[in-house]
């Protein structure tokens, strides 16, 4: 099953448990108000998502042997997501995720912190009584430092080449690849699987964020479904940004950058900046470099097994969202 045929399956799923979620919390208030920040929870959940997490946990769960219908624990994946999105657009100040309005835009930090609650308390629900419950714990715990080193890294007027490493294997690379596919590999019963997951997913995951930065700097918002330029706007920190940022002329433009409402003359000076100091050219090979070492841990499998891993990368590559 390539990941449109999953995506038609897996929403189907996904939109029964939020079905019966709405229900519940419909038999604890009917004040129209707050059922409505509920639901607009569920718009995010359904709405525009790729679904990469629970795909790839599917495709690991078949290649372990796994014969089940999980697709029922798999919408606790991505409603883990929907929170930890809700929440980082709160964080981010982001005011568009899945092509609508954020919560927090809608509804404010407090409300928008309250919807993410609930969603993670679905996600736990869902995911508590399965074997993949201490990967899933795993994965928690990463991602979250992960969030707080990504935080902390605006904060920071430098940090170190490692320092970026870490956050991007942490709140990506685990909590994106690894992490889900070993999920997968759980729900089957095969943690000799689990060294695979870390091979591919490892560079599979960094190869995502790099591209996901790019994107940042080269895609429109419209495009995107959430707002473009968002990292210069809140002075985070890339491989992009850690490159250009050996010149002090080009810090200094980040800086004066940071915070700002940008205008489209911002936008190209620092879309021109990153392409003259070769921040664009060095991000880029970093990316594929990334790329072509998933590919090669997929030459380790039977070519059965190895297809859905390969054609994964290759839908990856050419995402434009
Ligand atoms: C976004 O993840 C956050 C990152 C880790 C870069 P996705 O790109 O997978 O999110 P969806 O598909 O919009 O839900
Ligand atoms: C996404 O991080 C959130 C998680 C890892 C949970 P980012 O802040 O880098 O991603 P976007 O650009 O908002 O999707
Ligand atoms: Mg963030
Ligand atoms: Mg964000």
């Amino acid at each position: 099953m390539d990941i449109a045929a999953f995506k038609r399956d897996f929403d189907r799923a996904l939109a029964r448990v939020l079905d019966r979620k709405m229900e519940e919390l419909e038999q604890l208030t009917r004040d129209p108000y707050i059922l409505n920040l509920a639901k607009h929870g569920c718009t995010l959940a359904l709405q525009g998502g790729k679904r990469i997490r629970p795909y790839i946990a599917y495709i690991t769960y078949r290649a372990a042997g796994g014969k089940g219908n999980v697709m029922g624990v798999l919408v606790g994946l991505e409603l883990f997501h929907t929170f930890a999105l809700v929440h980082d657009d709160i964080m981010d100040r982001g005011m568009e995720r899945h092509g609508v309005a954020t919560a927090n835009r809608l509804f404010g930090d407090a409300q928008a912190i309250l919807i993410g609650d609930l969603l993670f308390n679905w996600a736990s629900e869902i995911i508590a009584p399965t074997k993949g419950q201490p990967i899933f714990a795993k994965m928690v715990d990463e991602v979250i430092l992960g969030q707080m080193l990504d935080v902390d890294a605006i904060r920071r007027a430098r940090v170190s080449d490692q320092f970026i490493q870490d956050k991007m294997r942490l709140k990506t690379a685990s909590y994106s690849f690894i992490r889900p596919m070993q999920f997968g590999a759980a729900l089957a019963g095969k943690s000799a699987m689990y060294r695979f997951c870390e091979a591919f997913g490892c560079p599979l995951g960094l190869a995502f964020q790099i591209q996901d930065d790019l994107l940042d700097l080269t895609a429109s918002s419209k495009k995107l479904g959430k707002s473009a330029f968002n990292d210069v706007k809140e002075g985070q920190k890339t491989v992009f940004t850690q490159y250009a940022s050996r010149k002090p002329a080009n810090r200094t433009l980040l800086n004066k950058m940071k915070g700002r409402k940008l205008t489209q003359e911002d936008r190209r000076r620092i879309k021109q900046m990153f392409e003259e100091s070769g921040a664009i050219e060095y991000g880029t090979k970093l990316m594929k470099k990334y790329f072509r070492e998933a590919d090669d841990a997929v030459k380790g499998l039977s070519d059965v097994k190895a297809k859905p891993f390969a054609e994964l990368v290759a839908y990856i590559k050419s995402r434009a969202n």
